[in-house]
């Protein structure tokens, strides 16, 4: 693959040839040996997106899970919310995403927690999804479109992969008022990297796309609630972390993360829709 081939900067920014073994020696430095592993224990490091394990809950409250549905997670990086679905309902989970490396983590992971039955990891790109079409009841997606430029093509794939009636729910960073951001991000290391919608623009593109809206909510104050919560207990990077997905550079991702926030220039929501067409 060449340096410029679609999507190679996303790949080179969640690029990870080690992080298996910083988790596995992060675990057993906590004293971790259970087999299986109880896949929250993994909470700390592997739900990368803000408020971590709480956003997940809350996004789980949105999306419902009927008992053996097909549940796709767009974008799925370690895999964190999609075995903690698996664990706590009776469904099945295929995570997407575009980092092979992730993609191994993910399924080493998720083997040792026992899950690997119901849960599968697929290396590929949302805007070109190597599923057929109503291959799913729930579309699920954390924290990814803002690395996705062609929106209108990414809403097209989750219509294409989702059964008519299906639903799709979504915890996503949106541009807000004000505009221009302080890099690197969580997401991003510079501007070329992040895509950022107004939500109404999200939501028009979604109806285009013959998705009817079912709930919205706007999960800006509790986000800076949790960033200061974080940023007051000035934790070491050591052990089971959000350093570990985001790099040495962790700190400074957060502080931009939420000054983006404070200031306006970002925020952060929720949405459930449904499939109608
Ligand atoms: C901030 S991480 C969120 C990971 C996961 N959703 C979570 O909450 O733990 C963003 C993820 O989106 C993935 N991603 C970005 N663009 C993508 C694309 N076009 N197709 C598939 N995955 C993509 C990245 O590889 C990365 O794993």
């Amino acid at each position: 693959m060449t340096d410029d081939a679609p999507g190679a900067a996303i790949r080179r920014h969640y690029a990870a040839p080690h992080l298996l073994d910083a988790i596995l020696a992060a675990l057993g430095e906590a004293g971790i040996d259970e087999t299986p592993l109880d896949p929250d224990r993994l909470a700390p490091a592997d739900q990368f997106h803000s408020r971590g394990l709480a956003a997940t809950e809350a996004l789980a409250s949105l999306a419902g899970f009927a008992p053996g549905a097909a549940v796709l997670d767009l974008g799925a990086g370690i895999g964190g919310p999609a075995r903690w679905i698996a664990k706590r309902h009776p469904v099945s989970v295929t995570g997407l995403d575009l980092s092979l490396d992730y993609c191994r983590v993910a399924a080493r992971l998720t083997a040792r927690c026992g899950l690997e039955d119901r849960v599968r990891f697929v290396e590929g790109d949302a805007l070109a999804m190597p599923f057929a079409d109503a291959s799913f009841d729930l579309v699920w997606t954390q924290h990814v479109a803002g690395n996705i430029a062609n929106r209108p093509q990414l809403y097209a794939e989750v219509a294409r992969v989702l059964k008519p009636g299906g639903r799709f729910v979504l915890h996503d960073i949106f541009a807000g008022p004000v505009a221009g951001l302080h890099f690197p991000v969580p997401w991003a290391t510079a501007p070329a990297m992040s895509h950022l919608l107004r939500p109404n623009r999200m939501k028009t593109l979604l109806g285009a796309k013959g998705f009817e809206a079912a709930a919205w909510l706007d999960m800006t104050a509790p986000t800076l609630g949790w960033l200061d919560g974080l940023a007051g207990r000035r934790t070491a990077p050591v052990g089971l972390g959000p350093w570990l997905v985001m790099g040495a550079d962790y700190r400074t991702k957060l502080a931009n993360l939420r000054r983006n926030l404070a200031e306006g220039r970002i925020e952060i929501h929720m949405g459930a829709f449904r499939r109608t067409a």
